[in-house]
């Protein structure tokens, strides 16, 4: 047997053995790189250029798609409970202040489109939601990375669940508690908090911190241009680094400079436990991405469902 028959075989095996629940690359609860390879072979490919389509006619929503990622897996788990729709009985997630402008939820619902068209009732919208924020982070810059697949979607969206999402205000030693809570280090927490990299907050996340600003926690210079952006109210604008579309260890050098702009990014330069790792980021950006690509992947194993807790929505905003 020649080289390519010795790939063939190893491939073949490791096709077998996933479907027969092994896992390739540590703990995955349940998840598996291969989870599509039988039933929807092209998941990613079609989940990739959907994304990719999106993000050409607009940049700004690699944020959105990386942040809703986040909002699903820290309520109730990665199941796209950020995607259903309110009832005439039910207040969902979405429809909570905690929203707070998330966006791109028609790129979902693009992507599953093309997914039934292609392998109906197989590709859950949570897997789609994890793979759209994956391919969002590499098409703005940031580093490639494999996730596992298997997650069901739930049947819980409930507006009062969104307080479990961290506030702005939170301090470092409060948000490496609540962090702590779901499992992850200190580091970790540092690393994700690096998606601010992407995007913007309204004046709402922070004006807050203008009235009085401490000079401890923020550049005076930083305060004067802020407040003149507020000026316009509530709903304007301001990005949390200079590259707000491209996702690189930017944010990590605002820190330092005390031009974090929400009290929960400048905290972490505060705190001599997370000010090492901040340092770190923004002196390394290789160690930033690898760090994150792992925090990336174990958020997208937070209370995942399996087929007895949820089920494979046919439209994403709705329940089957
Ligand atoms: C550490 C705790 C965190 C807090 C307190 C926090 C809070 C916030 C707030 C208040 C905003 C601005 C919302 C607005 O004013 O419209 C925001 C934006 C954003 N957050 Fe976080 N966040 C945290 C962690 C994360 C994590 C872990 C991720 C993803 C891995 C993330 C991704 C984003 C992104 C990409 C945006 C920009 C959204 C856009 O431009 O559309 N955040 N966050
Ligand atoms: C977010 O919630 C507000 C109500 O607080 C609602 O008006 C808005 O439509 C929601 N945004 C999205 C994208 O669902
Ligand atoms: C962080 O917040 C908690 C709760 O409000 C408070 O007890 C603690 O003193 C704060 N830590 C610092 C360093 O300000």
């Amino acid at each position: 047997m020649g080289k390519d028959g010795v790939v063939l075989v190893v491939l073949a095996t490791m096709v077998v053995m996933s479907s027969a629940g092994f896992d390739f690359g540590g703990s995955n609860g349940g998840l598996s790189m291969q989870y599509y390879v039988m039933n929807c072979p092209l998941a990613d490919q079609i989940v990739k250029g959907t994304v990719n389509a999106a993000l050409q006619a607009d940049p700004t929503l690699a944020a959105s798609l990386v942040r809703m990622h986040f909002h699903d897996c820290f309520i109730q788990g990665c199941d796209a409970s950020v995607l259903l729709d309110s009832t005439k009985d039910n207040t969902a997630e979405k429809d909570s202040p905690g929203n707070l402008s998330l966006r791109g939820y028609e790129v979902i619902d693009d992507a599953k489109d093309k997914l039934e068209q292609q392998c109906p009732g197989v590709v859950s919208c949570a897997d789609i939601v994890a793979m759209a924020a994956r391919d969002a982070v590499f098409f703005a810059g940031g580093p490639v990375y494999e996730i596992p697949k298997g997650r069901k979607d739930g049947k819980r969206s409930k507006i009062e669940d969104t307080i479990n999402l961290p506030s702005p205000f939170l301090n470092a030693s409060e948000l490496i508690r609540t962090f702590g809570q779901r499992g992850f280090s200190a580091q970790e927490m540092v690393a994700l908090s690096g998606a601010h990299t992407l995007g913007v907050a309204r004046c709402s996340s922070f004006n807050s911190r203008l009235s009085n600003p401490d000079p401890t926690m923020m550049d005076t210079n930083f305060a004067t241009s802020l407040s003149k952006t507020c000026a316009a109210g509530d709903k304007a604008e301001q990005p949390f680094d200079v590259t707000r579309n491209t996702f690189d260890n930017l944010y990590y050098n605002t820190l330092s400079r005390k031009t974090g702009l929400l009290f929960s990014d400048q905290t972490l330069y505060s705190n001599p436990k997370t000010r090492n790792v901040v340092n770190g980021y923004a002196f390394n950006q290789a160690m930033f991405f690898l760090d994150f690509q792992q925090a990336m992947v174990k958020m997208g194993k937070l209370d995942v469902k399996d087929g007895s807790q949820g089920e494979v929505r046919q439209n994403c905003r709705k329940l089957n």
